[in-house]
C-alpha cells in the first residue's frame, strides 16, 4: 500500500486548482441549474481566509457530485469536473492501494454515510437478482450476524427484502456456522434461491472482524448463489493498516464490494461514507429517468456536496499511506495498553487484535463508573451485557489511566 504525502500549499494549490475547473457561478450564464452559490450573507466569498482552507473553499464553492463519476467519467456532470477528478483519486486510492483490488476495476462513489453505502450495496445485489435470475422478491434474502450494523435491517425493511440474522458465538462474536447453516435451509425450503451476505470488517460493538473464509467455504461447498458485501464503516481506515495481512479485500474473489467510512477513524466530517464495488455492478442502480442529470444517476441519495470527497482527499494527502499507517499504530499501542491493566485486574472484554476497540463484560464495572466515562452499552435497557470503549484520537492516555485506577478503586471492594 502507499500513496505519497503532501504539503499543505501542494494540498492548497491541487484544490484550488480543482475549484477552478469547476463553472462558478458568478461569472457564467447559468440559467438552467436548480443551484448556485451558498447565501451570501453567511458564506461571502470574499473572507480571507478561504484562500488558506480548501475544504471551507470548496465548501462555499458548493460543487454538486450527483451521479458516479468512476462509471459516467467526463459524461458526468461537466459543472464540477475539476474536484470530481479528486473524488476519482480518492475512490482509487481506497479501492486499489487500501483494498488491493486491480487497476481501474472498481467503481465507486462517495456516500452520506455507511448506512448508505451498505444499503447501496443491497440494492444492487437485490437489482442484480431480479434481473440476472428474474429471481421474484421472496426468491431473494438478506443474511448477516447479529453484531452487524443496524442499517442491515433498515436495508431489508425499505428494499422488502427477508432477512435472516444469524447467532454468534458469545466469546468470539464469529458466527456460528450451524445456524448459518440451519437458517439457510429454512430460506430455501421458503424458496429462496439467491442470498446477500453481509461480513464485518469491525463490527460497530466489538470490533470483531469476521473470519470470510469459514463462511464462504460453507457457501461454496454447499452450492450456494451469493453476493458478499463487507462493512468496513468503522475498519475501513484502520485494519487494512494495522494488520498487513488483512483478507478482507479485492484481492478475495468472493468479495464484491465494500462500506469504508471516512467519518469514523478518518476524522473526516460527517457525510464521508466511502462505496465500493467491482466494476460491472453499479449499472444495477441506474436510474433511466434521471435524464436531467448529464450521466444520469447510480446512487441511492442523489445530489451530495463535493466539498466531502475534498475532505478525504485532503486527510490522506495529508498524511500518505506511511503517516496513517503510523497514526494507528499508535491507536493500537494506547488500546494495548489498557487491555495489559484489564488482564491485571482480571477483567474479562472482548477485543479483536489489531482493532482500536475494547468490550468489557458488563459484570465487571458499575453503571456508574460506565455513565461517568461515557461508555457505550451493547443495548439501551437497563441491563446491557457488555460496554464498549473506542480509542479515538481524542481519548487521552491521561483519562484512560484515571479510568482504569477508578475500576481498580471498584474491583478492590468488589473482592
Ligand atoms: C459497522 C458499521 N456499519 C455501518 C455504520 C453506519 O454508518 P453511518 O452512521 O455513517 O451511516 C456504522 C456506524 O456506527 C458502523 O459501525
Amino acid at each position: 500500500m502507499h500513496w505519497d504525502k503532501l504539503t499543505h500549499d501542494e494540498i492548497n494549490n491541487r484544490i484550488q486548482q480543482a475549484i477552478g475547473e469547476n463553472i462558478n457561478y458568478r461569472d457564467t450564464p447559468l440559467l438552467g441549474i436548480p443551484g448556485s452559490f451558498l447565501d451570501e450573507e453567511e458564506f461571502y466569498p470574499e473572507a480571507p481566509f478561504l484562500e488558506d482552507s480548501p475544504f471551507l473553499a470548496t465548501f462555499v464553492n458548493n460543487p454538486n457530485h450527483i451521479g458516479c463519476h468512476t462509471v459516467t467519467k467526463e459524461k458526468s456532470e461537466p459543472f464540477f469536473r475539476g474536484t470530481q477528478k479528486l473524488e476519482l483519486e480518492v475512490i482509487k486510492i481506497c479501492a486499489e492501494q487500501i483494498l488491493k483490488g486491480e487497476e481501474d476495476q472498481q467503481d465507486g462513489y462517495i456516500a452520506p454515510g455507511g448506512t448508505e453505502a451498505n444499503l447501496q450495496a443491497i440494492w444492487l445485489y437485490r437489482n442484480y437478482f431480479q434481473k440476472e435470475f428474474n429471481a421474484s422478491i421472496n426468491e431473494i434474502a438478506l443474511i448477516y450476524s447479529e453484531d452487524s450494523h443496524y442499517s442491515m435491517p433498515k436495508a431489508a425493511n425499505i428494499l422488502g427484502l427477508n432477512q435472516y440474522v444469524i447467532a454468534v458465538d458469545f466469546e468470539s462474536r464469529q458466527i456460528n456456522l450451524t445456524d448459518l447453516d440451519q437458517q439457510i435451509k429454512v430460506a430455501q425450503r421458503k424458496g429462496v434461491k439467491h442470498f446477500i451476505v453481509i461480513q464485518n470488517m469491525a463490527t460497530t460493538m466489538f470490533g470483531s472482524v469476521d473470519k470470510i473464509d469459514r463462511v464462504t467455504d460453507y457457501l461454496v461447498e454447499n452450492d450456494i448463489n451469493f453476493k458478499l458485501h463487507i462493512d468496513g464503516a468503522f475498519g475501513g481506515f484502520i485494519y487494512p493498516f494495522t494488520n498487513s495481512n488483512n483478507p478482507l479485500n479485492f484481492t478475495n474473489k468472493h468479495i464484491t464490494s465494500f462500506t469504508l467510512d471516512g467519518h469514523k477513524m478518518l476524522q473526516t466530517p460527517y457525510g464521508t461514507g466511502i462505496f465500493l464495488i467491482r466494476k460491472g455492478y453499479m449499472k444495477y442502480g441506474l436510474t433511466d429517468e434521471a435524464k436531467y442529470v448529464s450521466g444520469k444517476d447510480y446512487t441511492i441519495c442523489g445530489s451530495r456536496s463535493g466539498a466531502n470527497s475534498i475532505s478525504i482527499w485532503m486527510t490522506l494527502m495529508t498524511h500518505g499511506s506511511m503517516g496513517w499507517t503510523v497514526k494507528m499504530e499508535h491507536l493500537l499501542d494506547k488500546t494495548a495498553s489498557v487491555c495489559s491493566k484489564l488482564d491485571k485486574l482480571g477483567i474479562e472484554y472482548f477485543r479483536e487484535p489489531k482493532v482500536n476497540l475494547i468490550t468489557i463484560k458488563a459484570k465487571y464495572i458499575s453503571h456508574q463508573l460506565a455513565k461517568k466515562y461515557n461508555l457505550i452499552p451493547n443495548t439501551s435497557d437497563e441491563q446491557p451485557k457488555w460496554w464498549k470503549i473506542v480509542v479515538m484520537q481524542h481519548v487521552k492516555k491521561g483519562v484512560l489511566q484515571q479510568f482504569l485506577s477508578e475500576l481498580q478503586a471498584e474491583r478492590s471492594l468488589v473482592n
